[in-house]
This record gives C-alpha cells, sequence and structure tokens, in this order.
C-alpha cells in the first residue's frame, strides 16, 4: 500500500502504512515527530494503535471477536475456560496432554502462602474485594521469584491463573467472616473456585454443573478484548519492565473503575434503584439523555463495539437459561429487558450507537448464582487475568516494545519569573 501524505504548513510528508491480517489499517506515525515537530493528538487514544498484536481481533461495525482467529460464538459453545486460558497465553489449541498437564500445573499452584492470609485478614471485612484483589496481586511478588528467563515467567504465569480464584474467594469469605475452604485439586477451574466461595466446615456442598457451566461462560466471555483499557494498564506498567504480578495488579485496578469492569455492579445497582423506584424505566432512559444530567445507562454504549456486542448477545440468551436452570424469578432481568427495549428505540442511542454490552446482562447471572454485587468485577478480573497475560507476555517478547510514554499539549503558563514568598 502506498505511504499516507500529511501536509503541514505548505510542507508534505510520507509515512509508512501498515496493515493487519484483517486487512485493518494503520499510519505509522512513529517518525511523526521527528519529521514535523508535531504529535498526534488523541486523547482517550481513541484512534492510536500502541501495538501489533495477533491475540485478539474485534471488528466494532460487525460486532466480531475472535480469540486467536477463532470465533467467541464458538469458543463460548465448545471450549473449557482452561483451554482458552491455554489458547490465548501459548497461541494455539492445546493437544489433550497439553491441556491434561496445564491443568494439573495450575492445579498444583492453588493454595496462597498462609502468611499472605495474613495480609488478608489484617483489612476490614467491610473492603472492597477489588481493593483486596489489587494488593495481593501484586504481593504475590513478595512471595514468589520473579525474573525475565521463560521457565520463571512461564511458573509465574500458571501461578497467577492457580491462585487468583483462591485470593477471589479468600477476599468474600473474610468480608462475610466466614472461615477460609482450601482449594481443592479434584476439582476443575470453576468448581474448585465455587466450591471455594460457597462451601462451609459445616456442609455437605456439590457445585451444581448449571453453576459450573455459567461461570465457564462468563469466564470465557471476559477473557481477552484486545486493548481496552485495563490490558493497555498491564501493558504500559509492564513496559517499564515491572514484573507480571505488578502489571497485572495495576490491571487490576484500571479494571475497577465503573466506566470499565466496575460497571456490572454498577448495572446491578441501576437495576435496583429502578426496581425500588417503582420500576419505572423510562424514567431512567431521560435521565441518561439529559445533559444536565451525570447518569448513563450502565451497561451501555461501547468504544469500539458500534453495532452490537457479541458477549452481550451470548449472555442474553444465557441469562433466561441459567435462570430457568435455578428456577429463579429476578424481576431485575424483565426491568433490563424492558430497558434494553426502550433504549434500542431511542434515537438518542441510535444515533451514538449505544447498545448494551457484556456488563448488561452478566449481573443478572451473577446474581442468580449468588455471587454478591460487589464481587461482580472480581469475576471479570478472574475472566480477564489470561488475556492480561497473553497481552504481557506477547509484549514483553516483543522487540519493538519501548517504554510507554505519551506526550502532551502544554496549555499551562509560559515562562515567568518567580516571585519570592516576601515580595508577594
Ligand atoms: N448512557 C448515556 N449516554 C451515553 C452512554 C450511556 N451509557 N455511553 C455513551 N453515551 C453518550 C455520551 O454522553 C456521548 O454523547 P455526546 O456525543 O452527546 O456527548 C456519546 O454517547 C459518546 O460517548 P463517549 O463517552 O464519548 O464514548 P466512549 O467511547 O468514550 O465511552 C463507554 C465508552 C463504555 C465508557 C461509555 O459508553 C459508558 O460510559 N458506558 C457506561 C459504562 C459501561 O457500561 N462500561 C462498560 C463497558 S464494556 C466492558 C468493558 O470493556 O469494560
Amino acid at each position: 500500500m502506498e505511504n499516507a501524505k500529511l501536509t503541514l504548513n505548505g510542507q508534505e510528508y510520507e509515512f509508512p502504512v501498515i496493515v493487519g491480517s484483517e486487512s485493518e489499517i494503520g499510519i505509522d506515525f512513529t517518525s511523526l515527530r521527528a519529521k514535523t515537530k508535531a504529535i498526534a493528538f488523541d486523547p482517550g487514544y481513541g484512534n492510536t494503535g500502541s501495538c501489533e498484536s495477533a491475540i485478539t481481533y474485534i471488528d466494532g461495525e460487525q460486532g466480531i471477536l475472535r480469540y486467536r482467529g477463532y470465533p467467541i460464538e464458538q469458543i463460548a459453545a465448545l471450549a473449557s475456560f482452561t483451554e482458552v486460558c491455554y489458547l490465548l497465553i501459548y497461541g494455539h489449541l492445546p493437544q489433550h496432554d497439553q491441556l491434561r498437564e496445564f491443568e494439573r500445573q495450575i492445579t498444583h499452584h492453588t493454595l496462597i502462602h498462609e502468611d499472605m492470609k495474613k495480609a488478608l485478614d489484617a483489612y476490614p471485612s467491610t473492603a472492597h474485594p477489588m481493593a483486596i484483589l489489587a494488593a495481593m496481586v501484586i504481593s504475590l511478588s513478595g512471595y514468589y521469584h520473579e525474573a525475565d528467563d521463560a521457565d520463571t515467567i512461564n511458573l509465574n504465569i500458571i501461578r497467577l491463573l492457580a491462585k487468583m480464584p483462591t485470593i477471589a474467594a479468600f477476599s468474600y469469605k473474610h468480608s462475610m467472616g466466614h472461615p477460609y475452604i482450601y482449594p481443592r485439586n479434584d476439582l476443575s477451574y470453576t468448581a474448585n473456585f465455587l466450591n471455594m466461595m460457597f462451601n462451609l466446615p459445616t456442609m455437605d456442598y456439590h457445585v451444581p454443573d448449571v453453576l459450573e457451566r455459567a461461570l465457564n461462560l462468563l469466564l470465557i466471555l471476559h477473557a481477552d478484548h484486545e486493548q481496552n483499557c485495563s490490558t493497555s494498564t498491564v501493558r504500559m506498567v509492564g513496559s517499564s519492565r515491572a514484573g507480571l504480578f505488578a502489571s497485572i495488579g495495576s490491571g487490576v485496578c484500571a479494571l475497577w473503575g465503573p466506566l470499565h469492569g466496575g460497571a456490572n455492579q454498577e448495572v446491578i445497582e441501576m437495576l435496583e434503584m429502578i426496581r425500588d423506584d417503582g420500576g419505572n424505566y423510562r424514567k431512567y432512559v431521560d435521565m441518561a439523555k439529559d445533559k444536565n444530567s451525570d447518569f448513563r445507562l450502565m451497561g451501555f454504549g461501547h468504544r469500539v463495539y458500534r453495532n452490537f456486542d457479541p458477549r452481550a448477545r451470548i449472555l442474553k440468551t444465557s441469562a433466561d437459561e441459567v435462570l430457568d436452570a435455578l428456577g429463579v424469578d429476578d424481576p431485575l432481568l424483565d426491568i433490563a429487558k424492558n430497558l434494553e427495549a426502550v433504549a434500542l428505540e431511542d434515537p438518542y442511542f441510535v444515533e451514538r450507537k449505544l447498545y448494551p454490552n457484556v456488563d448488561f446482562y452478566s449481573g443478572i447471572i451473577y446474581r442468580a448464582m449468588g455471587i454478591p454485587t460487589n464481587m461482580f468485577t472480581v469475576m471479570f478480573a478472574i475472566g480477564r487475568l489470561p488475556g492480561w497475560i497473553a497481552q504481557w507476555k506477547e509484549m514483553r517478547q516483543d522487540k519493538h516494545t519501548r517504554i510507554a510514554r505519551p506526550r502532551q499539549i502544554y496549555t499551562g503558563e509560559q515562562e515567568r519569573p518567580f516571585v519570592p514568598i516576601f515580595q508577594r
């Protein structure tokens, strides 16, 4: 493809064009400042490609999402979460023995160091589990040696995949004042997590299949989403050569925000507010449109999807199935469907291409599964972990990676003399 041409102050400059494997086009502006003294101004990075990546492909106009080339609909219907972890991190689908070995390794690293429990115990029971999760993930670097060789990195990847559900479930048990339930090696990744969440020493709890299947689906749908806010954070922190645990811990923090992973908690709180306010969802649609109000329809809109979010479509169907199978009749699901129907017809939402995103229905499923609302974003983090890891690994192996260091347009005062305090 021909070079792109830019005219600035009457002078023409040429920049190479990069074409991705799905014919995506990028203009390589790495030499922009050196050639022109200008920078590319793009707040929120809506048009900025920060890397080349072979992990996840999204076409926001068509509602396409693929992990390593495989359509999300097929993966969601046919894969297990650990298989997806392997695919994202190692780049190909595992053979039977590879998957067995991968799962065996994860299973044998699920315990956290007993000393870590003391740190966890020190948190107030009211602490948000995302605060505990972020702190504990970064703390792993204090317990497990980090180095740049492939074997150590791989061992720490396994450790992280194995220990994150344990930390998450322990943070829940801590908030309840219940004893920790230790991981069990005879259970699958998802069943083990649910057992640590819901079992008690006084109970004979068996994880229902329907919960295990629902969790498998939810985790798969969250597993990666290319250069979103938390993943870009992981890459950005990692670009300074910070270790895996510190980089992923930073990703957990970025995910927490209500415009990102924190939206799933906000959706349920919004639906509860509508229910408690008599179920008048039209009022809330109007509020979301009102520019004098800060209110947004949580679970609506997406930077990349401009038609539909394929994950939300899968989850809408799954919400009906899971609630049916569990015998749960949740009025919030009806409110959500009504809200969606009204918003999808409303010119405000249509013109701005605002559709339900992955967070819109996921919370309803988590709620039906008995997961408390403040754990929803933690669930997102467990799902997104393999994506963060894969992206961190890819970034570290990419010879072109430079420390992430955006520029700015300075709008402050020009140079002026400093006035000593006794003269002011
Ligand atoms: N409700 C009402 N108006 C909205 C909404 C919403 N949920 N989302 C966007 N808009 C409006 C916004 O006010 C703006 O209007 P105008 O052009 O008149 O100023 C226009 O739509 C474009 O919005 P934006 O904020 O420029 O879009 P963005 O790409 O920067 O933000 C978003 C994307 C997801 C942060 C945003 O749509 C939003 O805040 N949604 C609600 C929070 C949410 O559900 N987040 C989860 C995202 S999916 C999971 C994940 O990846 O984290």
